[in-house]
């Protein structure tokens, strides 16, 4: 089957983990499982045109070498390209066609950028999403578990969280005794059963600081070798995802936000606690988590936080308590952060090809 040229246009989400992913092995293996809501709002758009080179260049010397053009919003953007450059070097063994063809990636983002929300998740996840769909164009009998799993196995490579950004609305990622069908290889939807209360779950990013992060996740994860806590930080997220387990069937609130806050403040704790030490969180982070604990502890509201790897705080509530939630946010909370600056999403289900 040969395709001459097409394109292709996909969206795919951010996430936002509730047991963390911090610490690898080789080839993006996670050195522990991680589970996440897949969000709604926040995304990537990616349109991904392609057409065949021409066969006297694929004979020659330049045949050896990936062609292709990166646009963000529509305007040229080298900087990122190294990145893209790095990604189709790691997943050419999987996709052996890649150097056939030219390549225009098209991309941007519906949240502002340098909002310091992750593009990285969602960037690599729509993009693996494209060069998958032309992969299915090439090898139409694929099935369709097929194409999700390998999709988030290339979105891995790119970036490690990217492949809970692919399908479902919970996705575990990481091998883990009560998850049949997990895998360090690709994210898996949570395979059990969802308690309502999780329905819709809502999560308002708090934007703190939108400054470029002092140090990457790639340098964070980095740091996990030789770090004096590893071991038992990697064994308690196993724990922690069991009682998640029991917990999404169950729709035990109060257990879910000790998880989910200690999982944060852990992941926390860890880069605190590296060598060489650092500290992501600003003095409003902290002001936010105070703030959400005294209106937790005053009106019973099951309100919680978590953080990625930076200083925005993800405020997460079940979907009826959106009215008041909102409401002491912009009363209480939006003080804290950067031009007043949040971004309301919920759980979503993953990437959508338009
Ligand atoms: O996917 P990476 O390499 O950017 O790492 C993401 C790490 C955290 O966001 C801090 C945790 C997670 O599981 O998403």
């Amino acid at each position: 089957h040969t395709v001459e040229s097409g394109n292709f246009q996909w969206s795919a989400p951010s996430n936002i983990a509730l047991v963390k992913y911090w610490g690898k092995k080789d080839n993006q293996i996670p050195a522990n499982p991680s589970v996440s809501f897949t969000l709604n709002n926040c995304k990537t758009v990616t349109k991904l045109a392609f057409t065949k080179r021409d066969n006297s260049i694929t004979e020659n010397a330049t045949a050896n070498t990936f062609s292709f053009d990166l646009l963000f919003e529509g305007k040229p953007k080298e900087d990122f390209k190294p990145k893209i450059q790095k990604f189709l070097e790691r997943i050419e063994i999987y996709l052996p066609f890649l150097k056939e063809y030219h390549f225009t990636i098209d991309t941007e983002n519906t949240f502002p950028h340098s909002s310091g929300i992750a593009s990285s998740a969602s960037g690599m996840a729509a993009l693996a999403m494209n060069l998958m769909r032309l992969e299915k164009e090439l090898n139409p009998a694929m099935t369709e578990a097929y194409f999700y799993q390998k999709a988030s196995m290339l979105a891995r490579l790119g970036s490690g969280s990217a492949c809970r950004s692919i399908k479902g609305e919970i996705v575990v990622w990481g091998n883990h005794n009560n998850i049949p069908g997990s895998s360090d290889l690709f994210g898996v939807e949570f395979p059990h059963t969802v308690h309502e209360n999780f329905k819709n779950f809502q999560d308002t990013i708090l934007l703190v600081d939108k400054g470029e992060k002092q140090v990457s996740s790639t340098v964070g994860h980095e740091l996990m070798h030789n770090h004096p806590f590893a071991d038992k930080r990697f064994a308690q997220a196993h724990e922690n995802l069991e009682q998640l387990i029991a917990i999404f069937e169950n729709g035990d609130l109060d257990k879910f936000i000790k998880i989910v806050e200690s999982e944060a403040l852990t992941l926390h704790a860890m880069m605190m606690t590296s060598m060489p030490y650092f500290i992501l969180m600003k003095p409003n982070t902290l002001e936010i988590i105070n703030a959400i604990w005294k209106f937790r502890n005053a009106t019973k509201i099951p309100v919680c936080f978590t953080l990625d790897a930076g200083a925005n705080v993800h405020v997460l509530y079940p979907n009826k308590d959106k009215e008041i939630v909102l409401q002491f946010i912009q009363d209480e909370l939006v003080g804290f952060c950067q031009n007043r600056q949040y971004i309301c999403d919920e759980i979503g289900s993953g990437a959508v090809e338009y």
